[in-house]
C-alpha cells in the first residue's frame, strides 16, 4: 500500500502550480485510474512530523510508468508550500497507491458518450486526466470542458490544453471563464465567475452537449460545484450522471450528514462518553475507546493502528469501512454517495461512534 517514489521530473504550470513527476525506482507500474489520487507523506510537520495530503493525478495510466500531480499553492498552506518551494527532481517522496471514486472507466468499444467536465482552478488536475483517458480510449466520445479561472495567465495545463483540443478533430472543445481577464477573448471565453448562470450560458449555446444525455465530471471549490449542481438540476441532468470531487471540506457539513439521515443523533448531543469500536482491517482485529471528542481515526492513530487514511476531512474516501453494527455519526460526508450511506459505509477520519456496539469493517 505504501511506495517510495522518485520525483524524475518537474513542469512549472504557472507561478503558483507545479507538475511533480513521479515513478518508482524500479520503473514498475502503480495501478491507478483516471481520476484517482495519490496521498504524498512528507516530513514538513512540526519536528519533521509526516504530513498526508491527496493530489489528484493529472496523468492517465497510459502514461504509466509516470505518475503526475499537480499542486497550487495555498496561502498559509503547509504542505503546498513545502512542495513548491523545496521540491527538486531526484527527491524521495513516500506515497500511498493511488485511491478514489472520482474515476472514469473508458469504454473503448462503446458507441461513444458526450461528458462534460465543468473545473476551476486546481480542481483541471483529475480532469485533466480524464479527458486524455477519454481521447486516448474512447475514439467515438466527445468532452466539453468549461474551465474557471481569474486569467489567462493562471490557467494550469494552458498550453497542454490548446494542443489536444486543436489536435482532437473537435472531440475536445474548451470554454475558458475568467473572473478578470487581462484581454478580450474569442467566443469561448467568457467574462465572470463560473457559476448557475455562465454555465447555463455556455450549455444554452452547445447545443452539440444536450445536458440530459451528458455525464458531467465537477471539481473545484464548494461554491462553484454547488452552483453547476443548481444549474444541472434546472435542466433536468439525472444524479446519477453527475460526479464529484471536492479538494477542501464545506462548512455545512455536518448538517448535511443530518439531512441525510445517516445519523440519530449529532454528537454534541451525546452526553454517553467514551464509547467501543472493533475494527478489521487486514485480516486484524482491534478494539479500540474513542472518546467523544476524537474521531474513529484519531483514536485508532494514537494507539498505532495504521489504517488508510488521506486528507482526514471526508472528502477523499481512503479511510473507508462498512458499518456492520452500531450507529456512527459523520461530520462529513461529501465522499461518500447516498448509496454507500444506505449500505452502511463510513469515513472512520470524520466518524463518531455513537453506539457501544459499534463494529466496522475497513476496505
Ligand atoms: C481528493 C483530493 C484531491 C486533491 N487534489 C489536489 C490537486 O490535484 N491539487 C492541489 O493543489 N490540491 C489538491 N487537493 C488539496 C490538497 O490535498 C491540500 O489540501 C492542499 O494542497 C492544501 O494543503 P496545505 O497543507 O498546503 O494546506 P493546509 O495547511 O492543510 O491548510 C491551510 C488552510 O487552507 C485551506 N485549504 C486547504 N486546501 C485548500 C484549497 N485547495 N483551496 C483553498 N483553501 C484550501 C484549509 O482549509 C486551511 O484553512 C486535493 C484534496 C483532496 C481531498
Ligand atoms: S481520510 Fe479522506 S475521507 Fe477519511
Amino acid at each position: 500500500m505504501y511506495h517510495t517514489l522518485t520525483v524524475v521530473a518537474l513542469t512549472q504550470e504557472t507561478p503558483d502550480a507545479v507538475t511533480i513527476h513521479l515513478e518508482r525506482p524500479d520503473r514498475q507500474p502503480l495501478a491507478s485510474q483516471p481520476g484517482q489520487f495519490l496521498t504524498l507523506i512528507l516530513p514538513c510537520g512540526p519536528g519533521g512530523k509526516k504530513e498526508r495530503r491527496a493530489y489528484s493525478l493529472s496523468s492517465t495510466p497510459q502514461e504509466a510508468p509516470r505518475l503526475s500531480v499537480t499542486v497550487k499553492r495555498v496561502v498559509g498552506g503547509l504542505v503546498s508550500n513545502y512542495l513548491l518551494d523545496t521540491v527538486r527532481v531526484g527527491q524521495q517522496i513516500e506515497v500511498m497507491e493511488p485511491l478514489g471514486n472520482f474515476v472514469l472507466q473508458p469504454n473503448a468499444g462503446g458507441a461513444g458518450r458526450a461528458l462534460v467536465l465543468v473545473g476551476a482552478g486546481s480542481g483541471i488536475t483529475p480532469l485533466m486526466s480524464i479527458l486524455k483517458a477519454v481521447l486516448r480510449q474512447e475514439p467515438q466520445s466527445r468532452v466539453l470542458l468549461v474551465y474557471g479561472n481569474r486569467n489567462e495567465d493562471s490557467v494550469i495545463f494552458k498550453d497542454q490544453l490548446a494542443q489536444l483540443e486543436a489536435g482532437s478533430q473537435s472531440r475536445l472543445q474548451i470554454e475558458h471563464v475568467y473572473s478578470q481577464p487581462l484581454r478580450a477573448g474569442g467566443s469561448h471565453q467568457h467574462t465572470g465567475r463560473l457559476n448557475r448562470t455562465t454555465l447555463l450560458h455556455i450549455l444554452e449555446q452547445r447545443r452539440d452537449f444536450p445536458a440530459p444525455q451528458c455525464e458531467f465530471y465537477l471539481c473545484g471549490p464548494d461554491g462553484m460545484m454547488n452552483e453547476a449542481r443548481a444549474a444541472l438540476d434546472l435542466l433536468l441532468v439525472p444524479a446519477a450522471r453527475i460526479y464529484r470531487e471536492s479538494f477542501v471540506a464545506a462548512t455545512e457539513t455536518a448538517e448535511a450528514a443530518q439531512a441525510h439521515g445517516d445519523v440519530s443523533t449529532s454528537p454534541a448531543d451525546s452526553t454517553d462518553g467514551t464509547r467501543l469500536v472493533t475494527l478489521h482491517y487486514e485480516g486484524s482485529e482491534y478494539q479500540i475507546k474513542v472518546p467523544p471528542h476524537q474521531t474513529i481515526l484519531e483514536t485508532a492513530l494514537d494507539q498505532d493502528i495504521d489504517l488508510p487514511y488521506s486528507c482526514q476531512a471526508g472528502l477523499c474516501t481512503a479511510c473507508r469501512g462498512k458499518c456492520l453494527s452500531g450507529k456512527v455519526h459523520l461530520d462529513e460526508r461529501e465522499g461518500l454517495s447516498d448509496s454507500e450511506i444506505k449500505q452502511g459505509y463510513v469515513l472512520v477520519c470524520v466518524g463518531h461512534p455513537m453506539t457501544d456496539d459499534v463494529v466496522i469493517e475497513i476496505d
